[in-house]
């Protein structure tokens, strides 16, 4: 403390207050200050982006000139090294931060973390490829701030909106999705698959709660879980072509679909990941069956060596795909596979007996065959899925 002239002295008081309000004013205006209160935060999701992140940033700030914005890349640890072109994009300019997510994928959760770590009165998601048109943003923030919108979403499938870029595979898959979309979760808009929105920040708080992390339509859980509360309106746009590098969304995002459209159904009841988790347990049961007829009938087996082969053959199917599909986004890869498949082995014994224990006090209350089978199945299903996140596929 000794450098400092000490406070309510009486002279040259005001003088020294000035000094030292000078020392502690931030320097000189940075972009984002110069415009303002921050109005406006663009999420970017991305994976394998890094020749595009800076044409994008570039794009924005051509776009966005008076708004006061900030960009927030989500990035899942991309091999590529997306998040280090990030990082040297952030420290240039502070309206750019990247969070670097370490063990997770999925567009989702990437978008959902990122409105949540922003902080502007309303939040974009864009793609990071310069397929979505950012020339609509300050549209859209002006419908969402004139209180004419809640939502405003980037539409292809309106008048003026098109999505000439897709291939005709990728356009019939688009527009049978949207359809279910719409009929079975009644969803009124034209385009619930887009990719590009803008939301009210308190809107969007109030419905995270109930978002899937996994997948890939944020827009429509957003739609659908809002659940007609939520002014939308739509503008149209033209969906580009992808600057470089190439679409994360393979055939698999299909079952994701599926998924999420279940999920809504019931009522969040029921996650997307228990429903595969127990339609791969189901196939598992398929397995088990083939392999136990397989041994027995046909080779001769006894039964209780092809019994115990069936499960052996069925628990490690069931991982196999449990690694492929229900955990996709956090698939174990390398020595992990092997460490994963003995901790699946373990917990899928222990939902054995757990089956078999519920199965015969139910049978023991009720000597129904079909009501104690079925409980005891449950039961394994249960237990094994709540055990399998815990310790097969940990989340990090
Ligand atoms: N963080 C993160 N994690 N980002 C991801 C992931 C992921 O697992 N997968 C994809 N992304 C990023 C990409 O880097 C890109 O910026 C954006 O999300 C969209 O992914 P693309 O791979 O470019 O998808 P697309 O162009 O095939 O699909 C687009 O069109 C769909 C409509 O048909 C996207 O806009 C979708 O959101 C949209 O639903
Ligand atoms: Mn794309």
């Amino acid at each position: 403390m000794t450098g400092w002239p000490a406070l309510g002295t009486a002279k040259g008081c005001g003088y020294r207050l000035a000094l030292m309000n000078e020392a502690i004013r931030p320097g000189p205006d940075t972009p984002r200050q110069a415009a303002g209160l921050l109005q406006l935060s663009v999420v970017v999701p991305t994976f394998n982006e890094r020749d595009n992140v800076g044409a994008l940033f570039r794009k924005l700030e051509a776009t966005l000139r008076g708004i006061a914005w900030e960009v927030i890349f989500v990035d899942d640890n991309s091999p590529d090294g997306t998040w280090q072109a990030l990082r040297e994009l952030a420290r240039q300019d502070d309206r750019v931060r990247c969070i670097r997510r370490i063990g997770r994928r999925g567009l989702s959760g990437a978008c959902i973390e990122g409105i949540l770590a922003s902080s502007a009165p309303y939040a974009a998601v864009m793609d990071a490829d310069l397929q979505h048109d950012e020339t609509q943003l300050p549209k859209m923030l002006s419908l969402l701030q004139s209180g004419e919108a809640e939502l405003v979403v980037g539409s292809r499938y309106i008048e003026g909106g098109s999505a000439a870029s897709f291939d005709r595979q990728r356009a019939g898959a688009s527009a049978f999705a949207t359809e279910i979309a719409r009929r079975v979760l009644r969803v009124s808009i034209a385009d619930p698959m887009s990719g590009f929105f803008m939301i009210r920040r308190d809107r969007f708080e109030a419905l995270a709660p109930q978002l899937s992390t996994q997948g890939f339509k944020i827009l429509l859980d957003v739609v659908a879980s809002a659940d007609g509360e939520l002014k939308a309106v739509e503008i149209p746009y033209s969906f580009g072509s992808r600057l470089h590098g190439e679409s994360k969304l393979d055939s698999m995002v299909a079952l994701d679909f599926l998924g999420l459209v279940l999920a809504k159904l019931t009522n969040d009841t029921v996650s997307l990941r228990f429903l595969l988790f127990a339609m791969v347990g189901s196939i598992g049961l398929g397995v088990h069956l083939a392999t136990l007829f397989l041994m027995h009938s046909l080779i001769k087996a006894p039964f209780a060596e092809a019994q115990a082969a069936g499960a052996l053959v069925a628990m490690t199917s069931n991982f196999i795909l449990n690694n492929f599909l229900t955990y996709r986004d956090q698939r174990l890869k390398g020595f992990a596979i092997l460490r994963g498949l003995l901790l699946f082995y373990l917990v899928c014994s222990v939902g054995l007996f757990a089956n078999v224990g519920v199965a015969f006090s139910v049978y023991d209350q009720e000597p129904v065959w079909w009501l104690a089978g079925t409980a005891g199945a449950l039961m394994g299903v249960v237990w094994n899925y709540a055990m399998s996140g815990l310790f097969v596929w940990r989340k990090r």
